[in-house]
């Protein structure tokens, strides 16, 4: 189920290299990005609201997956970027982001992440609560400086994905709730305030989205609310910023859109709202993330100790796991992986895939078919392009793993493999 090629040696290749020469070379546990995909995934967005003939910017999110490397990529596809701190903001700083092109988001921004975003003359921040009013105004007319902002407000729908990581429903820590006169109030605020160039609405309503359904009720109800605007105050947004959320392939059982699909009915259903209140066409903003590069990666491991239980199950442990993919352990996520180096065999065995940290739970995949398997042989595991890497630890002090980026079969290291030496780069001594 997974797009990647196998070659006459029977070795999975990822942008047309071979991924057991790439181990060779780099080492594992290993990150490797199929670049052409993240310019794919990229270029549909764009090109659907090009085709639509509707004005919009398509920010990437780079909590995903955020390295100078890729916010390079992100820039040569001219996307927009969404950053939600001042460790995102300097990475974009540093791979020479334009700066009008960034966004700012963030539950609890510090003065100082505001401070650097004001001095960067950054595109764009999106106010997430009242504290962020305070802050954000006091430092503009200290600077006698004007933004513009997007509020963002929780539409209070739900989307089919779990719990940890609904960002959009009532009970959320992220932004102003529509329901109880917060929205209005913070609206009263910002709207013709001296610093704010209000532009319009943000939401987000949630991760790995497989329908459109949601998004379109978020419409709704922020159409709701921009109609008691317009009404009262005859304000009308230039901006309707929807958020990301868009679904990806982790296994078989995964079903995502075509995200075209996502863009013309979203395009649809604003336009439907325009026309009825009569008002111009609002610039549409996407966010999305994992969209974009989490089916492009893939981590390579190396299968050490294997371990069966008769009866019950056999274990196979990898030389990374819940450090470099927190995922499967902290979201029951699920994997799909090949042998790497059999990719050609038919799986007849099942065996659950483990990590090698300090942890029971370090499990990355339960019951994975493969075929007969070797202490040696290298696993590669699919979709880990989003909220791998950036999400990875130092737990039980592994030193995080390399990222190698492969466009015309050509592969180039963008992240170095950590050394022991920058795992206590900072520590200092108490004797
Ligand atoms: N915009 C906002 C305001 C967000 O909060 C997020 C994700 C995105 C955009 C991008 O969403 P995406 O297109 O990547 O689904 N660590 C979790 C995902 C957390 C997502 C948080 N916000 C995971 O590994 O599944």
């Amino acid at each position: 189920h997974h797009p990647f090629q196998v070659n006459q040696h029977g070795h999975l290749e990822i942008g047309g290299l071979d991924t057991i020469t790439l181990a060779e070379k780099y080492g594992t546990p290993l990150y490797v990005y199929d670049v052409a995909m993240i310019r794919e995934k990229a270029r549909t967005f764009v090109h659907t609201f090009e085709e639509l003939g509707v004005q919009a910017k398509v920010a990437y999110a780079s909590k995903a997956f955020s390295s100078i490397a890729m916010l390079q990529v992100a820039k040569q596809e001219n996307l927009y970027l969404d950053v939600v701190s001042e460790g995102e903001l300097y990475t974009a700083l540093q791979a020479d982001f334009p700066t009008d092109r960034i966004h700012l988001h963030g539950n609890n921004k510090s003065v100082e992440e505001l401070t650097m975003a004001i001095d960067h003359n950054i595109g764009c921040i999106v106010i997430d609560n009242f504290h962020d009013i305070d802050l954000l105004t006091q430092i503009l007319q200290e600077k006698n400086k004007k933004m513009d902002v997007l509020m963002r407000v929780t539409p209070g729908v739900e989307s089919h994905t779990h719990d940890y990581i609904m960002t959009g429903n009532e009970d959320s820590k992220f932004g102003f709730n529509l329901e109880n006169g917060q929205a209005d109030a913070a609206f009263k605020r910002l709207f013709q305030h001296e610093t704010i160039c209000l532009k319009g609405l943000h939401c987000h309503i949630g991760s790995q989205i497989f329908e459109t359904e949601g998004f379109i009720l978020a419409t709704d109800i922020l159409f709701k609310t921009l109609a008691k605007w317009k009404e009262n105050d005859d304000y009308t947004p230039s901006v309707l910023n929807l958020g990301g959320g868009f679904g990806i392939r982790y296994t078989a059982e995964d079903a995502p859109l075509p995200y075209e699909k996502y863009v013309k009915e979203l395009v649809i259903a604003v336009e439907h709202h325009v026309s009825k209140l009569d008002i111009s066409m609002p610039e549409i903003w996407l966010e999305p993330g994992r969209s974009i590069v989490g089916e492009a990666g893939i981590t390579l491991y190396t299968i050490g100790s294997m371990k069966e239980i008769p009866g019950v199950r056999k274990y196979i442990s990898v030389d990374g796991g819940m450090a470099d993919n927190i995922r499967p352990a902290l979201y029951q996520a699920k994997y799909d992986a090949v042998i790497a180096n059999r990719a050609n065999k038919p799986a007849n065995n099942h065996v659950t895939v483990a990590g090698k940290a300090c942890e029971s739970g370090d499990q990355l995949i339960k019951n994975l078919p493969v075929p007969e398997v070797e202490s040696g042989d290298i696993l590669a595991v699919f979709s880990t392009g989003a909220y791998g890497y950036s999400m990875a630890s130092h737990y039980n002090r592994f030193a995080n793993p390399a990222v190698v980026f492969v466009e015309n079969q050509t592969d180039k290291l963008v992240v170095k493999r950590e050394t022991y030496a920058d795992v206590v780069r900072n520590d200092l001594s108490y004797e």
